[in-house]
Order: structure tokens, then C-alpha cells, then sequence
């Protein structure tokens, strides 16, 4: 692969600027060292892990790349500071953080030497990350799996607002999945990727075979924001959807949305397949996707339909 030089891939000491979002119950130490072979960057996402399985993914990690590989942290996680410590003693080098106020642990990451970029869904959060001492921000839109902003901000939008807003490089997220989408928000001013959905339905990630097969045979509009007064994430309409939808439009209260939220939800069904009780969370992006690949055929896909719309960008008369 032709390595390719820009602020992203100076920051990582990566090939190509594809990042792999860290991803609740998909991607553990399999998906993120198999990105990261591949040339982008590979994310453990720790939110869905107890302390003591971080640690065991960060070391299977190390042993199954040499390369760069990162971790995601979303802040609002209740063992937060045993995740920190541990990434600290396991010596990681770049930590993504999400769902929190960035200047709680920017600082003490950044004393440890380690690169720390922060996910936000406005240009206003990205000043925040930026004044915190980030070194870049991931600009995720409106479009994107998992949990969201209020705002509702679309990628198209989000982009050159948040390169306008701050001076640190920008990766772009939400929506994206082929090599083209990627040319475009690198024509906006990113400098680099994130894919969430796409890894998905991917062989490593430790989704379940149930899900996968749910993500690439889904259409457009099968997905939708919810829980926008608790905490607004993407999901799959399934039964659970419904529950939520219904308690919503009658006025349910932030306490009745969490009792109907649970526990384990998102762990029943992305992790155990349960298509019409668990929580799936995943992108608009869903609709565009048909096949489970390898981690290392999706980043080879993406980058040469990156490299092609780069010679041949627009549609000729
Ligand atoms: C199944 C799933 C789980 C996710 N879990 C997390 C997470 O734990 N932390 C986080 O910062 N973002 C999480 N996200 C959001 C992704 O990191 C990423 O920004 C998003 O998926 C990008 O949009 P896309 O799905 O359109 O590619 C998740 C997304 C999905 C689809």
C-alpha cells in the first residue's frame, strides 16, 4: 500500500488516514490489529469492557501488530479512571475519547505522552477539544452509528464548520464506507476517516453473526435517532426501537426511558444476537453495505476507490 503523508498520518505513524471507530461490543483486539496491519488505524472500544478484559485486549493487541493501534474511551464510563490507569500502565499511545467533557483527562493523558483526540458533534465541542490540548477531533455527523448529538448536524455540514472552527486536523465521521464518500470529506478539509458501521459488518469484529447479517440486509430509513432526552444513539428499528418510540410519543419521563433502556441491552443484541429485544446500534451508512470482508479488504476497497475518485473525481458529461 502507497503510503500517503498528511497531518493524520504523521499524528498515528500510519500508512493511509482510515481509522476503525472503537466500537461498543465490535471491536476488540481481533478487529482493531487487523486495521492496523492493514495500514489505517485500529481502536479497541473499551466501553463495553470491565477493566480487567481491557487489559487482556490491549496485550493481545500489542502481540498481534507492531504497528499504531488506539483505544476509545467514552467518558461517561463509571470505571473510568481504572480504564485510564490501565492505558497508562499498558503504555498506550493514542486513546480516542467520546460522550464527556474533554478537559477531565486530557491533561493527564497528554503529561503521559500519549496522543489523545476527542469525538464531537459541533464546531462549538470542537473549540472545546481543542482548548483542552487535543490534537484532533473527530467531526462525527448526524448520520453515524451509535451514540450522537443533539444537534443533529449532518457530516456535509459538520466538516467545514469544524475545520473552520479550530486549527488542529480534523477526521471525519458518519456516513462513511467507501473510498469516494472519504474523497469528499477530505475535499472538505478533513484529513482523515473514521468508519464505524462498515467494521461492523466485518470478519474480525466480535458483533454478532445475527447483527452482521441484519446491517448489510438493511435498507434506507431502517434507522433512526433515539432516546434523544437520555442519550441520542442511532438504532436499527427492531422491537426495542418501538418500545422506546411509543414511550416517547406518549411523554415518558428520562427515568421511564431508562428503566426501558435496562441493563445489557446494547450486550443482548450486538454481542448476543438478540435482533428484536437487544439495542442495534449502527449508521445510515447500513444501507449502502451487502458483504461481511475482512478488516484488510475493506481498508484495501476503501483506499483504492479513494485513490480512483482522486484521479477521476466527478462524473463527466
Ligand atoms: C455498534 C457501534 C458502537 C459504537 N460504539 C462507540 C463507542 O463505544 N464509543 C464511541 O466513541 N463511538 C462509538 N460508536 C460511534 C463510532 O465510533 C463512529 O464514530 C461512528 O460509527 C461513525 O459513523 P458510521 O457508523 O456512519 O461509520 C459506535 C458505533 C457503532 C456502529
Amino acid at each position: 500500500m502507497t503510503r500517503f503523508s498528511n497531518r493524520i498520518t504523521q499524528l498515528f505513524n500510519i500508512d493511509i488516514p482510515i481509522i476503525q471507530a472503537g466500537m461498543i461490543w465490535a471491536s476488540g483486539w481481533r478487529l482493531a490489529s487487523a486495521v492496523s496491519n492493514a495500514g489505517g488505524l485500529g481502536i479497541i472500544g473499551a466501553g463495553s469492557m470491565y477493566p480487567e478484559v481491557l487489559k487482556e485486549h490491549i496485550q493481545k493487541c500489542k502481540t498481534a501488530t507492531n504497528r499504531s493501534f488506539g483505544v476509545n474511551l467514552p467518558l461517561l464510563y463509571p470505571d473510568i479512571d481504572k480504564h485510564i490507569q490501565i492505558i497508562i500502565e499498558e503504555e498506550v499511545k493514542i486513546v480516542f475519547t467520546s460522550a464527556g467533557n474533554p478537559k477531565t483527562w486530557t491533561s493527564l493523558l497528554k503529561e503521559k505522552g500519549i496522543t489523545v483526540v476527542h469525538v464531537v458533534s459541533s464546531s462549538k465541542f470542537a473549540k472545546k477539544a481543542e482548548d483542552a490540548g487535543c490534537d484532533a477531533v473527530v467531526a462525527e455527523g448526524f448520520e453515524a452509528g451509535g451514540h450522537n448529538g443533539k444537534e443533529e448536524t449532518t457530516t456535509l455540514v459538520l466538516i467545514p464548520a469544524v475545520v473552520n472552527a479550530v486549527k488542529i486536523p480534523v477526521i471525519a465521521a458518519g456516513g462513511i464506507a467507501t473510498g469516494r464518500q472519504m474523497l469528499a470529506a477530505m475535499v472538505l478539509g478533513a484529513e482523515g476517516v473514521q468508519m464505524g458501521s462498515r467494521f461492523v459488518a466485518c470478519e474480525e469484529a466480535s458483533s454478532h453473526i445475527n447483527f452482521k447479517n441484519v446491517v448489510i440486509n438493511s435498507t434506507e430509513g431502517d434507522t433512526q435517532l433515539a432516546l434523544k432526552q437520555l442519550t441520542p444513539v442511532r438504532l436499527l428499528k427492531n422491537d426495542f426501537f418501538r418500545q422506546v418510540q411509543q414511550a416517547e410519543q406518549r411523554g415518558a419521563t428520562v427515568e421511564e426511558l431508562s428503566t426501558i433502556l435496562g441493563r445489557a441491552r446494547a450486550k443482548k443484541g450486538m454481542f448476543e444476537g438478540d435482533l428484536q429485544e437487544g439495542e442495534l446500534e449502527i449508521g445510515q451508512v447500513s444501507a449502502l453495505l451487502d458483504e461481511i470482508l475482512p478488516a484488510d479488504q475493506i481498508v484495501k476497497n476503501v483506499w483504492k476507490d479513494f485513490m480512483d475518485g482522486l484521479s477521476n473525481p466527478v462524473k463527466k458529461l
